[in-house]
């Protein structure tokens, strides 16, 4: 993808190949789950073992090179997955705040190996937008700034994410300390698939989705950057009124939400779009989710994903009637849309509605509210 200005035939072929590469993606995105949870699996039982049989050592160690590689291969089909799907969700008022929170919940890992990480935007103001969207912005732009430092000395590198207000617009900038961006192939990293990462670590899709979801938003993102120097990105955004987004609790108690899905991006929106109004607990497995309705129960609403690896959502449900029958009677599942038949006969005999991906963050709202409110009103 060497044009930095496409023609349309370009354009095209860029689209489809998008397409072709979404559907191989998501082919290849459940196997991996099922690679990775059976490697936890054999990884938690070895390592039970090792201490009575120490000439297993080098095989753990084996089988965390082999988790390592199949979780990097599932990074890169969900962001190749991510691209296909290119509607960053409902629109509404975000607190960015809350938004850049989250993003630095999960890129702390990456980020703590390699660089000192400073949060200066406790003064921001609201801007339109999708919590997911805003979330997938920020997130590709921190990764890229770690990604630029090399890890092993986080004391000599800085991370920035600052935020603030200007002429009625919102302005974020993400700076590092990292490599910086060389003159000439400035032009396009913002294209398709055009990454300098080797292969297995870069997609080249992190700025061009970022790229077309601050657009959708009438924003704008801008860089500047020094080779050996550093970088630093800008995305500008009209702000909207403090008083757009509610702070304060509503009336009423706080409801009590379990959320359960095994992927981290998607429990964090769920839980982001609850958390003013709700006590939400979120479990990355059903064996999880059952341990907590039995300790941490009752719950107004569980949120449960429907496709999980080990236990999935109908498994979690025919468990959890064991346990408790009633808990069904809370739960709605979680979908990125459903295909297969065993499926549709489980939800017409179950009744239980499913939520759609992406979700509509009041929809989700409304949902907890006539639970904890109850069919008394
Ligand atoms: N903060 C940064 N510092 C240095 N180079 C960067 C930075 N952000 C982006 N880049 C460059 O832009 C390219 C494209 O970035 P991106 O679209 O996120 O894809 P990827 O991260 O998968 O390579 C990167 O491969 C890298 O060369
Ligand atoms: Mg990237």
């Amino acid at each position: 993808m060497s044009a930095h200005d496409p023609t349309g035939a370009d354009r095209e072929r860029i689209a489809l190949l998008g397409t072709l590469a979404a559907g191989v993606a998501h082919e290849i995105n459940n196997p991996l789950t099922y690679v990775m949870a059976s490697l936890d699996q054999a990884i938690e039982e070895v390592t039970a073992l090792v201490d009575a049989v120490p000439s297993l050592r080098p095989t753990l160690a084996t089988m965390h090179e082999a988790r390592d590689g199949a979780e990097r291969a599932w990074l890169v089909a969900r962001d190749v997955r991510m691209f296909s799907r290119r509607e960053p969700g409902a629109v509404g008022p975000v607190d960015l705040r809350r938004v850049l929170d989250a993003t630095v919940r999960l890129a702390r890992h990456d980020v703590s190996a390699r660089a000192t990480l400073v949060q200066e935007y406790a003064g921001v103001p609201p801007v339109m937008g999708s919590e997911v969207g805003l979330g997938q912005v920020f997130l590709n732009l921190v990764m890229n700034a770690a990604q630029a430092i090399p890890p092993g000395d986080p004391k000599a590198h800085r991370i920035c994410i600052r935020g603030r207000e200007e002429l009625g617009r919102v302005l974020v900038e993400v700076s590092d300390t990292g490599a910086g961006i060389p003159a000439e192939i400035m032009q396009r990293i913002f294209d398709p698939f055009f990454t300098t990462k080797p292969a297995g670590l870069g997609t080249g899709l992190g700025l061009s989705i970022t790229h077309d979801i601050v657009n959708s938003l009438g924003g704008a993102i801008h860089v500047e950057s020094e080779v050996g120097r550093g970088t630093t990105f800008t995305v500008s955004l009209a702000a909207l009124p403090r008083s757009s987004v509610r702070t304060s609790r509503p009336p009423g108690r706080m409801g009590r939400v379990l959320v359960v899905d095994d992927d981290p991006l998607v429990a964090e929106a769920v839980r982001q779009a609850l958390a003013a109004e709700n006590d939400v607990a979120v479990a990355a497995t059903g064996t999880e989710a059952l341990s907590m309705v039995s300790d941490h129960g009752p719950f107004d609403a569980i949120f449960c994903d429907l496709m999980m690896p080990e236990m999935d959502g109908m498994r979690f449900y025919d468990e959890v009637s064991h346990v408790a029958g009633k808990v069904t009677e809370v739960i709605a599942f979680l979908s990125g849309g459903v295909d297969d038949k065993a499926t549709e006969v489980f939800l017409a005999r179950t009744g239980r509605p499913v939520l759609e991906k992406p979700f509509n963050p009041e929809g989700l709202r409304e949902y907890v509210r006539e639970r904890v409110r109850g069919p008394a009103g």
